[in-house]
């Protein structure tokens, strides 16, 4: 008897995003790892924090794979791209991997509407919000060294910066969590 509750189309699309999930974990430890060469531990530290975080990413997929009668492949991860030229650079890769990511979920959410997979589509909705949170957590990443001076950043500004981010919350609030006792 056939135990597995996901079809072949989405048990493929989950694999894959767990897949991504873990290549955007080697892509923040990367990151992070120019940034320590560099001298701006504060950066590499928040960049080294964000790779755990894809892990978990990685891991919430495949349990769910699990979960479900699915399985999970393990697979090779594709190699990060090239280094960032600039702080500006790394953050603005940042953001685009994030996107990139977002689209890949969204895709997810479509499929498993498609196929009224409920169940998968409720357990993406909790990637969607997250995405949220990453989006705008790349965003204001992107706003501190716009205000630093972007590529024109001083050294002090960028230490200033570096600084920041090394006491930086891994996550940005979330809209949906606001309330007005608390609005963010
Ligand atoms: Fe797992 Fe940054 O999204």
């Amino acid at each position: 008897m056939d135990t597995n509750r996901l079809s072949k189309t989405i048990e493929e699309a989950l694999n894959a995003q767990m897949t991504k999930e873990a290549h955007a974990s080697q892509i923040y430890l990367s990151y992070a790892s120019w940034a320590s060469d560099k001298g701006f531990d504060g950066i590499a530290n928040f960049l080294f924090r964000h790779a755990n975080e894809e892990r978990n990413h990685m891991m919430k997929v495949l349990e769910y794979i699990l979960e479900r009668g699915g399985k999970a492949k393990i697979v090779t991860i594709p190699a990060p791209d090239a280094d960032p030229t600039s702080v500006q650079n790394c953050f603005e890769k940042v953001f685009q991997s994030e996107v990139d990511n977002t689209t890949a979920i969204y895709k997810l959410v479509k499929m498993s509407h498609d196929e009224q997979d409920w169940a998968t589509w409720n357990f993406m909705q909790w990637f969607v919000k997250e995405q949220i949170e990453e989006e705008t957590l790349a965003m204001n990443l992107l706003n501190k060294i716009k205000i630093a001076g972007g590529e024109k950043a001083s050294g002090e500004a960028l230490y200033a910066l570096d600084r920041d981010l090394e006491s930086a919350p891994d996550d940005a609030p979330s809209a949906e969590d606001a309330t007005a006792a608390n609005p963010i």
